[in-house]
């Protein structure tokens, strides 16, 4: 079958998306149920539309978007990304993975290809941490991770919940209704940028992930004793600030500790209350965000993190709380699915090579729902969650044959 792929359609498509920001270009912000990305989503559901999907929003604004099977009875084969991006993003970050989706989409039907199964795309709402803490907020909640309750006692930092925010963005739908039960899907395939060097460096445009990291997430307060920077004397102060520096090189030191490249830890937030340049910070907030491709060794580096953060508070007398936000499990992708890539890129006449997925994606919680698989481009300089992220009009097109190709496939397995 040849695939018309649209690589300077995409491309265009990209650089409108790019165009709802928080931030000058060619930084991109966006943050769930913002006007920005509420404009984005209409941008999107305009084109998914105009396609000829059929369109649902489940009550979070997680958004299912069909192309009937001639057996609409049979479960559908899905895939999909997020339109959301952290402060200061590039944006290829997810929305490779819906227009990219949604070009595989028009080349199969322009290709004259009908499915016997339905074909879904799915843009989850939040998969970024940013407003509410917890990454693929959307996707959590389809697979049955994060219940109506947990939703509602979710809060940013203005304290409006989820449910307030989702509704108040016009999501009215109930929440008891977003969760999916097991085996809804047939399989779920993300198309997505690498974030990473490998594939550059190998000189190979797919890769054929295996498995994705574990993730977790702590939220740290260090509450000290504030006052006056000239009046108090240095001996006996209780500065949350130190505190909070103390515990961010211990959190490098751990994920080193295990030297193992898989173990990484990041201090991505610190906030010092009340931020004068003559006052004591007396309330420090971090996050930690730590993770590993072995569930054990992450836990273990969770556990090291806390100790640590005791053992500081203690000597320099400050109170401190810490939130498990996050402890997830890893995911592994389905042997199947992952073969059924590599043939597709085979197919379209590209090497591909597996990899591991250090980043997260809503893959990991779609792998409670169905078998799951993902297809990774290139990133140039192997970067990401930076406005300097890149890959080309090429590598997009070529990434969506593949997504293609392998949903092609999946969509014509009668069991
Ligand atoms: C996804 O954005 C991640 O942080 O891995
Ligand atoms: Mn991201
Ligand atoms: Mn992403």
């Amino acid at each position: 079958m040849e695939l018309p792929v649209d690589a300077a359609r995409i491309s265009r498509e990209l650089d409108t998306l790019a165009g709802f920001t928080d931030d000058p270009a060619p930084a991109v912000t966006r943050v769930v149920y913002t006007p920005t990305d509420l404009k984005a989503r209409a941008y999107v559901r305009a084109l998914l539309r105009e396609a000829g999907l059929t369109l649902r929003e489940d009550g979070l604004g997680n958004l299912f978007a069909r192309w009937e099977g001639a057996r609409p009875e049979l479960s559908a084969v899905a895939t999909g990304s997020h339109l959301d991006a952290i402060p200061h993003a590039g944006r290829f970050d997810g929305t490779v993975g819906v227009l990219g989706a949604l070009e595989a989409f028009r080349a199969l039907r322009a290709a004259g290809f009908v499915p016997l199964r339905p074909l879904e795309l799915v843009v989850f709402t939040s998969e970024e941490p940013t407003r509410f803490g917890v990454g693929c907020l959307g996707s959590r909640a389809l697979a049955g991770v994060l219940t109506p309750e947990q939703l509602a006692a979710l809060r940013d930092a203005d304290g409006v919940s989820v449910p307030e925010a989702a509704r108040a963005a016009g999501f009215t739908a109930p929440l008891e209704a977003v969760a999916l039960r097991a085996g809804h899907f047939h399989a779920f395939v993300e198309l997505h940028i690498e974030q990473g060097p490998q594939l550059e460096a190998a000189g190979v445009p797919i890769g054929v992930v295996t498995a994705i990291a574990a993730p977790a997430t702590l939220h740290l307060t260090l509450t000290g004793s504030g006052g006056h920077a000239g009046a108090v004397l240095m001996r006996g102060r209780r500065d949350a600030l130190l505190a909070a520096a103390e515990v961010a090189l211990a959190v490098e030191a751990a994920a080193l500790a295990t030297e193992d490249p898989d173990t990484v830890a990041t201090v991505g937030i610190l906030d010092v209350h009340p931020r004068a340049v003559n006052a004591i910070p007396n309330r420090a907030f971090l996050t930690v965000d730590a993770r590993d491709t072995h569930e054990g060794r992450r836990d273990a580096l969770v556990a090291r993190i806390r100790a640590d953060v005791q053992e500081v508070a203690e000597r320099r007398g400050v109170a401190a709380e810490v939130v498990l936000v996050n402890a997830d499990p890893p995911a592994a992708c389905d042997p199947a699915l992952v073969a059924a890539a590599e043939r597709a890129a085979a197919a379209a006449g590209l090497p591909s090579q597996r990899l591991v997925s250090r980043a997260y994606h809503d893959t990991l919680f779609m792998a409670r729902v169905c078998r799951v698989g993902m297809v990774f481009i290139p990133s140039q300089g192997g970067v990401s969650h930076r406005p300097d992220e890149y890959s080309s009009p090429q590598e997009v097109a070529q990434g969506v044959e593949v997504l293609a190709r392998t949903l092609a496939a999946l969509a014509s397995e009668p069991d």
